[in-house]
């Protein structure tokens, strides 16, 4: 089929890429000019496992292509996927403005019949407005608009596995004939026909994915639905923590058990920094607003993020209470994406950390292997390593803010001869403190017993004192 993508973003590029890999024939287009030229070169502009590979398999055997001409795009495509972004408000609401231009540039350039696949996520209600605007905008009396809403549940850095493999794909559609064209869309994936240009690992589920089919205002709920469940359980596993923290439990141990149950399930229960990223906390907020709109009072969800956002303030707490005065004091941070797997640190929760140990007066040193260059664009006045051992030289704390399994395989030993404190405060609970307190060091993390003044670590101070009085 002709599919043409509007939106060459995260969504909207794994969702062409994996489109054409489906065998269809894929135009992708955006209002970036300088995207579109980047992408024409074969340059991926986002980290994204997998997509570099396939995007260029794709483009070469001339399946996926790119265009700044919309217009020629919306012509020439038989299905339309929109993947504009659809950012927040200053309240909270999401930005429709995006999906209003892209309905009206249909609405206007159309000569044929299309299907309009709603695929960014948007509030309930949208689809109805689209289709609004659709027809009220319609240049070609011949061209008639289906419209539909494919809700996508892709993780960044594994989008690319989640799109082929997916657990599941929702239709929400309102007349047969879109339900056939999504069908025949979706054709290869649900049967889990299409040979696959590079080797995907870790699929998700080797079942084929289930069919959901609903109305459209069903589908854009379960969209929201789905990241708002996810963002309270985290948080409902961060408050957890902070009682194991009290009452002296082990958070791990706690929602292994809990995660145990089948009707709760093991994932999205690791406590820590809280969820960030520029989906989960967007969501939330937009799916607050929609229930205030219509008169319903969603606390628990308004909880959830509160909750979330308290993470920052307790982990920098830590920070203080290990340091005890932070100005001047040698920070190395390990981990700025908002989550691993991935360059993008929109509404991570190092951001907000880093602002408030740079008003305190603290000299930061960090290093993401991916995402440094996004943060130092921010934050020019942090110093980015090379490698994470020079992050560690002379710091008086080290910090991880992402769960990156490198850090994990650290020469920990090594870290511990390079620090001037050996202080480690986990955000991700990445480490195992007890190892972590054996190898010497004041190791801080959420909902987990640490120590301190082990024997082991009195003697490492000890030591480290007796070779720098030597040195005087
Ligand atoms: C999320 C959803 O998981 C996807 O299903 C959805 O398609 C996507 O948003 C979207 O709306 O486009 P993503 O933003 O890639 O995906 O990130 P997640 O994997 O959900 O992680 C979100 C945040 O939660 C990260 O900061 C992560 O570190 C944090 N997290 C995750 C925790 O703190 N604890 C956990 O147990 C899991």
């Amino acid at each position: 089929m002709r599919i043409s993508v509007i939106g060459c973003g995260y969504v909207g590029l794994v969702t062409g890429t994996c489109l054409a890999e489906a065998g269809h024939e894929v135009v992708c287009t955006d209002n970036d000019p300088e995207r579109i030229a980047t992408l024409k070169a074969g340059v991926v502009p986002i980290y994204e496992q997998h997509l570099d590979a396939m995007l260029t398999e794709n483009h070469r055997s001339g399946r996926l292509s790119f265009t700044s001409d919309a217009g020629a795009a919306v012509r020439g495509g038989e299905a339309i996927f929109i993947c504009v972004g659809t950012p927040p408000l200053e309240n909270g609401e999401a930005d429709l403005s995006a999906i209003d231009n892209v309905a009206r540039l249909i609405a206007t350039e159309a000569s044929e019949s299309k299907l309009v696949v709603e695929k960014s996520t948007v509030p309930a209600q949208t689809g109805q407005q689209l289709k609004r605007v659709l027809e009220v905008y319609r240049r070609n009396g011949g061209a008639e608009f289906r419209v539909a809403s494919n809700p996508e549940f892709l993780r960044e850095g594994t989008a690319v596995e989640d799109f082929l493999h997916p657990d599941r794909i929702v239709f929400g559609v309102e007349d047969e004939q879109s339900e056939r064209q999504l069908r025949e869309i979706y054709r290869p994936i649900l049967e889990r026909r299409f040979r696959c240009s590079v080797h995907l690992t870790g699929c998700p589920t080797t079942k084929p994915p289930t069919l959901v089919v609903t109305t459209i205002s069903s589908a854009e709920l379960i969209k929201h639905a789905s990241n708002s469940f996810l963002a309270m359980k985290i948080s409902y596993a961060n408050m957890i923590a902070d009682v194991c923290e009290k009452v002296g439990g082990d958070i791990k141990e706690v929602t292994r058990a809990l995660g145990l149950d089948p009707r709760i399930g093991p994932r999205f229960l690791d406590a820590g920094l809280g969820f960030g990223g520029f989906c989960l906390p967007k969501d939330v907020q937009a799916f607050i607003r929609l229930a205030e709109r219509s008169g319903v009072d969603f606390s628990m969800l308004k909880e959830a993020e509160r909750v979330n956002k308290h993470r920052i303030d307790l982990f920098l707490e830590k920070i203080r209470q290990a340091l005890w005065v932070v100005k001047d004091k040698k920070v190395g941070v390990l981990g700025l994406a908002f989550k691993a797997n991935t360059d993008d640190i929109r509404f991570a929760p190092s951001l907000e950390i880093l602002r408030r140990l740079l008003a305190e007066g603290a000299q930061i040193r960090a290093y993401d292997q991916e995402a440094m260059d996004r943060t130092s664009n921010v934050f020019p006045q942090i110093h980015c390593c090379r490698e994470p051992y020079d992050v560690a030289r002379e710091a008086d704390a080290l910090l991880i803010l992402t769960e990156w399994e490198e850090f994990r395989l650290l020469d920990w030993e090594r870290i511990h001869g390079l620090m001037a404190r050996p202080l480690v405060i986990d955000g991700r609970n990445l480490l195992n403190p007890e190892a972590m307190m054996e190898r010497g060091f004041e190791y801080y993390c959420f909902g987990r017993p640490t120590q301190t003044a082990t024997p082991q670590f009195m003697a490492a101070q000890v030591s480290k004192f007796s070779e720098a009085s030597a040195r005087i």
